[in-house]
């Protein structure tokens, strides 16, 4: 077992008969819907939101069952993945691009649980490049104002010769902070930017990290 499929699957054990689940998106929260797929196969009723086209797919092929976002008021829990985590339970995310989707779902959940391997750990947020979800409508522009603003190498994601585009039609720009003082802070200055949709940074939402280890240990930090 390796460390993102221990801290997957230590975090499906939190599912529940009944519940409502927000379902992550990347290469750890792929073990979770596999383990979650697989107590489903073995009679566990549950009903689940994806935060991507890639996890709803994987969602339908473990017979995970899908329900619209209207028939839905709170969810129970939401499981995901992060890019970095620091003390505070802070983190980065977005790295698969699903960063709008994974916020819209882990602020609607009762409990936000981050599932990720010990490297993702740092002191301070910034060494991975923070996703910024623009939109594509002059966003030059936006680009141009974020590298002015904060001054450091901002670049917008590609895909092959194309610019990326995100599951809801957006652009991405990655930016390298480098460190990250106060995350709070930027996540507001973002968020208040015309142009920007929504931004990597999840401050004050995550209230459970397991984080997974090469040995197939886990390790379980709350709020
Ligand atoms: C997807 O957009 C991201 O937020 C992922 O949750 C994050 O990049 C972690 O991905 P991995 O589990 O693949 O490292």
């Amino acid at each position: 077992m390796n460390a993102k499929q221990a801290a997957g699957y230590r975090a499906a054990q939190l599912i529940k008969e009944g519940m409502t689940v927000g379902l992550g998106t990347g290469s750890t929260a792929f073990y979770a819907i596999e383990k979650i797929g697989e107590m489903v196969a073995n009679g566990l009723s549950i009903r689940a939101i994806a935060t991507s086209r890639a996890s709803e797919e994987l969602a339908e092929k473990y017979n995970i069952p899908l329900v619209a976002a209207a028939d839905v008021d709170r969810l129970d829990i939401a499981i995901d993945g992060a890019d970095e985590f620091d003390p505070e339970m802070a983190l980065i995310k977005g790295g698969g691009g699903a960063l709008l989707r994974e916020k819209l779902v882990a602020v609607q959940s009762d409990r936000f649980v981050v599932i990720a391997d010990s490297g993702k750990r740092v002191a301070h947020l910034g060494q991975f490049k923070l996703p910024i979800e623009i939109v594509p409508f002059c966003y030059e522009w936006t680009l141009r104002l974020l590298r002015s603003r904060y001054n450091v190498a901002i670049e917008m994601r590609m895909n092959g010769n194309e610019l990326y585009v995100t599951d809801n039609g957006n652009y991405i720009a990655d930016a390298a902070f480098g460190k990250i003082e106060s995350p709070g802070k930027l996540s507001d200055e973002l968020k208040a930017t015309t142009g920007v949709v929504e931004h990597g940074l999840f401050v004050d939402i995550a209230q459970m990290v397991i984080v997974g280890y090469d040995d197939g240990r886990t390790e379980v930090i709350e709020k």
